[in-house]
């Protein structure tokens, strides 16, 4: 199956590039976990001469399956009609203002088909492809999802893998034995096949991998707040139960399929979190009495090339131990939304621009509503985990209306603006934009025509030329690394979530975002002053008015399902 994206294929094939990939093969020298990350961090960066190491060559007709699938296991058919959800966007943020679905097997599906779902197949010529609640990098979806189920009406309790493909659960592990309380409960796990990305990408696959978990956390928590529901990261299990509890680590059931590495667990809370959830060890009694059934299936029959580095740093960054902190909230106004929509319509409909028109302009209303959404409060998306925000975007503002084009910055925690003050350009001004809210943390750093800056930082691409506006996401990079070496995934969930949050408000706005991990990252850099690694930049992001391509079929998601109805 082909895709139509071709974004990072224009690679330099000088024998002197070719040489330098062929080095850049060799596994990274022991160190410290931080120092791994960083000779990681480093050695994936792109530069303006050349690109990270990555396949010299494509084959599309042998791109990996897409489906992750476990033969001989129980199949439920999921119901759909998440579509029949009228929950506003606007209501997502206020939660407390509705009553929680129940969980149910309809309430399940809708929670996955507002997710992880396909949201629609697009046809050109003879390729068709699917497209998903859930952007992905190059459309490859690395991103698997489980579900542990606890006492959920005609959910049999056990650990489930969900195919997209059919919106259907695959029966992983039955447990027979009676686990305590009475309450339903829901967990969902996150895992990556690592080979799905590195297959196109290369050594910088394992940050795309880490790029779109963070959208699928994104994409969770709106599909839980369409129901009513929140979500929380559960903190106190390390990477190895995870693996066991998701089934990851069973060799048999993977012998010949690529390997799929955890990433991490969350909970459904249909109210708001009071004392400690920690319960693990019920859930580890899976295992007691539990019936295991499926083999995964081979994804890459003939895989061509091996980056062993990514194998490296994703042990490097297991965790190993909670290092959860309380996060003292902020407590900012909310702005209003002039245009609401229903939550389930705007998922669904969200996509990734392709190509901008680079004469539109926004609002300057509707720009400072997106930044309001970006700033961390105790709502959805920021309220998933208990961390001070560390990732801090810096915009090239375009065509934005009463705002003069120019570089702007938006620290994202209360010190964060002395320390990017000290760690960016002496000349940079540092001006509050006086024509936003008061509480919107916004500084002009320099007024300049950025696009042609943009477009070369972002791989050449022109959606960062052509949007209202784009922007790097500069992560706290030594110092959180140091902390621990788990949270270089983490720092990516951040971005992007904060990617999330403008795919889905573009939407509301008739504008169109799309994700942009392709950047050169230390042309960035320089443009901003910074020499070190205190501040790195992780993912960008472009916003604008989309030039739709009329040749491209749009076909519903599920053909040969009837949508079944949902009361709320
Ligand atoms: C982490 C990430 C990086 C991406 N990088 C780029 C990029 O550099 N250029 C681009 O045109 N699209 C990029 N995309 C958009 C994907 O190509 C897009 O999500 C995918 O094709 C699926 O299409 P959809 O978002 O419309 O569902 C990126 C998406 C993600 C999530």
């Amino acid at each position: 199956m082909a895709t139509v994206i071709f974004y990072e294929k224009q690679r330099c094939a000088s024998n002197a590039l070719q040489k330098a990939m062929l080095e850049n093969t060799e596994p990274m020298p022991p160190s410290t976990g931080a120092e791994r990350v960083t000779a990681y961090h480093t050695r994936t960066k792109h530069s303006l001469n050349h690109y990270a190491a990555g396949p010299e060559a494509l084959d599309w007709t042998m791109q990996p399956n897409p489906f992750r699938e476990f033969s001989d296991t129980l199949l439920i058919n999921l119901p759909l009609g998440a579509q029949q959800l009228t929950t506003p966007l606007s209501s997502i943020y206020q939660p407390d203002d509705f009553e929680p679905q129940p969980l149910s097997l309809k309430s399940v599906g809708a929670l996955l088909e507002l997710s992880m779902g396909i949201s629609a197949w697009k046809e050109y010529g003879p390729d068709r492809w699917a497209l998903r609640c859930n952007p992905s990098s190059g459309n490859l979806h690395p991103t698997e999802a489980y579900l542990i189920c606890q006492n959920i009406p005609a959910l049999e309790n056990g650990l489930y893998h969900y195919v997209s493909r059919d919106h259907a659960l695959e029966q992983r592990c039955r447990n027979q034995s009676e686990l305590p309380g009475e309450d339903g409960r829901l967990f969902i796990g996150l895992s990556s096949v690592h080979w799905r990305e590195a297959w196109k990408y290369g050594e910088r696959a394992f940050r795309y991998c880490q790029l779109d978990v963070g959208h699928a956390l994104g994409a969770l928590r709106y599909a839980a707040g369409a129901l009513g529901w929140r979500l929380r990261l559960v903190e106190d299990v390390n990477n190895s139960e995870l693996e066991k509890l998701l089934g990851l680590d069973r060799s048999s059931d993977f012998e010949r399929a690529e390997h799929e590495e955890a990433d991490l667990l969350l909970e459904v809370m249909l109210r708001p979190m009071t004392g400690s959830q920690h319960d693990l060890a019920h859930l580890i009694t899976l295992e007691n009495g539990a019936h295991w059934a499926g083999t995964a299936n081979v994804l890459d029959p003939h895989p061509m090339y091996h980056w062993p580095v990514i194998d490296e740093i994703a042990a490097a960054t297991r965790r190993t131990a909670s290092t959860a902190n309380a996060t003292a909230w902020e407590s900012h106004p909310l702005l209003a939304h002039s245009r609401d929509k229903p939550a389930a319509d705007v998922i669904l409909q969200r996509r990734s621009a392709q190509r901008l028109d680079a004469t539109a302009s926004m609002t300057l209303e509707d720009f400072c509503l997106m930044l309001d959404r970006l700033l961390p409060r105790q709502m959805a998306p920021w309220d998933i985990w208990n961390f001070e925000p560390c990732v801090h975007p810096v915009f090239f503002v375009h065509r934005i209306h009463g705002l003069k084009p120019g570089l702007y910055a938006l620290p994202r925690s209360r010190n964060a603006k002395d320390r990017l003050r000290a760690a960016l350009r002496k000349e940079f001004l540092w001006e509050k934009a006086q024509q936003c809210p008061d509480h919107l943390p916004l500084f002009l750093l320099t007024q300049a025509d950025c696009r042609s800056a943009a477009r070369t930082i972002s791989c050449h691409q022109a959606i960062a030329a052509d949007g209202c506006f784009s922007l790097g996401m500069l992560a706290e990079f030594d110092e959180v690394v140091a902390s621990d070496p788990w949270r270089y995934r983490q720092l990516h969930w951040e971005a992007a979530l904060l990617g999330h949050v403008l795919y889905l408000e573009a939407e509301v706005m008739n504008l169109r975002g799309t994700g942009i991990g392709c950047f050169i990252d230390d042309a960035f850099h320089e443009i901003l002053g910074i020499t070190g690694t205190e501040f790195q930049s992780i993912y960008h992001f472009t916003v604008g008015r989309p030039l739709l391509d009329t040749r491209i079929l749009t076909q519903p998601p599920y053909p040969n399902r009837d949508a079944d109805t949902i009361t709320q």
